[in-house]
């Protein structure tokens, strides 16, 4: 088991890159599966999902390697169409492979995904999705099975926006017959992603970053090579740790239309921000001001992933901030560990209040989930004194060794092998 331990109230400095997009190069992994060719895909961050998949698509045949930041996934022979229960129980969003599988081979068989720490996370929109497309889908307690008998191009309408259930509705309707209109479409960058990385390949999709997306079916998908975009939620991730430390830095490779949902929080708390070509500075205040007001929407809302390494920021500004939790259930999480480090946070059903303090403490705490561990770790840094996070299995999943990200920085952070070097 490993844990990190951070020495806060250090001031950080200097400039740092942000990796590839991790819900961006998940469905784009999930997509490689319908080129009967090879896929080269560069700034691919290194991190346990992007392991997990990697298992995935090599246990239906694919043929991957990585080298540095750039994937090469051969996927000319894909011979199984079903992926067991610890597969699809490692990361959630192997969910997008029913979708993908079933447009490759005409059937998918995939054990159910099931719920996760963050939430219900329903799978509801994706099965009606492909089921209007004409899939037939079956269920038998554990898996959920799905067969291409006479789907064709047809309209399909979501009652709300779900960036998976779009991502996956793309991926079944990219070969078949005729169009599919997708209705109510997420607009989230990382669908955008997908479609140029399909199109790329030859698909023949209009409209992703807008709430009407049209796919022409087409025959085939050639060999493609494909850059994924910043990941700006491990960018949101970095501000806030800038902004609780007060401290000034460059973060580069960033796209600052992705960013332009957070970047007015940033202001509202005071920090400077200066956009150059690929780069963002940001120049934090000695202490924060409060921010009236943040809820959580569907892009180009505010994003829920930002929301927990934003409340950690505020938990020391000057005045108190509301933020509401719109899109999941259960996403404060952080809150209870929050608060060992001397955070006044309260909760009331999905509003969070966010009494800054004027000193916070270094505590023991735990990962609850991905982006809740990286709000502990930014907390940290501002905490006093020495603090130390476990379960830090949780936040590899989403960041590529943050800890050498923010040592680039300054900060005091290490990854410890416990004692018994589990
Ligand atoms: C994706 C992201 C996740 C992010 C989330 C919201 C990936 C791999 N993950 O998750 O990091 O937090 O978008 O931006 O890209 N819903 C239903 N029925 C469904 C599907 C979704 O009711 O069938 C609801 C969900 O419970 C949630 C809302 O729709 O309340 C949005 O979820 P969705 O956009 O689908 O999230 P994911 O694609 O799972």
């Amino acid at each position: 088991m490993q844990y990190f331990k951070i020495n806060g109230k250090s001031r950080l400095g200097g400039e740092i890159d942000v990796h590839g997009a991790k819900n961006s190069v998940l469905p784009i992994l999930a997509g490689a599966v319908l080129i009967r060719g090879t896929s080269v895909i560069h700034n691919c961050p290194d991190l346990s999902d992007v392991r997990a998949t990697i298992n995935i698509l090599r246990h239906l045949g694919a043929n991957v390697n990585k080298e540095g930041s750039t994937l090469i996934a051969d996927t000319t022979v894909i011979n199984q169409n079903s992926i067991p229960e610890e597969m699809m129980q490692e990361l959630r969003s192997s969910i997008i492979f029913l979708g993908a599988l079933s447009s490759r081979t005409g059937s998918a068989c995939l054990f159910f995904p099931g719920g996760c720490d963050i939430g219900l996370r329903p799978i509801d929109l994706h099965i009606k999705a492909l089921e209007r497309l004409g899939y037939e889908l079956s269920f038998d307690g554990r898996n959920i099975c799905c067969e291409n008998k006479t789907a064709c191009g047809h309209r399909i309408v979501f009652p709300l926006e779900s960036v998976g259930a779009t991502e996956n509705a793309i991926l079944a309707s990219v070969f078949l017959k005729g169009k599919t209109t997708i209705i109510n479409a997420a607009r989230e960058p990382e669908i955008e992603d997908l479609a140029s990385f399909l199109n790329s390949a030859g698909a023949d999709i209009k409209g992703a970053s807008t709430s009407v997306i049209e796919i022409n079916g087409v025959s085939s998908l050639e060999s493609t090579e494909y850059t994924v975009i910043p990941d700006r939620i491990e960018a949101s991730t970095f501000m806030s740790a800038a902004a609780i430390t007060g401290s000034d830095i460059l973060i580069n490779n960033v796209n600052h239309i992705h960013l332009s949902p957070v970047v007015p929080q940033f202001y509202e708390m005071g920090c400077a921000i200066y956009a150059q070509k690929n780069s963002l500075r940001i120049k934090a205040p000695e202490r924060l001001k409060r921010v009236k007001l943040i809820q959580t929407r569907a892009y180009p809302g505010f994003p829920t992933d930002s929301q927990a390494v934003l409340m950690a920021a505020l938990t020391s500004a000057k005045g108190s901030s509301v933020i509401e939790e719109n899109i999941f259930e259960n996403r404060f999480k952080h809150v209870p560990e929050l608060i060992k480090f001397g955070a006044d946070i309260s909760i009331q059903s999905k509003i969070a209040l966010v009494h800054g303090v004027d000193y916070l403490h270094g505590a023991a705490a735990q990962c609850t989930d991905l982006r809740s561990g990286a709000a502990l770790v930014i907390e940290a840094l501002r905490a006093e004194g020495e603090s130390t996070i476990t379960k830090i299995e949780h936040i590899d999943r989403g960041y590529e060794k943050i800890e050498n990200s923010l040592s680039l920085l300054g900060a005091d952070i290490k990854r410890i092998q416990d004692e018994k070097g589990r």
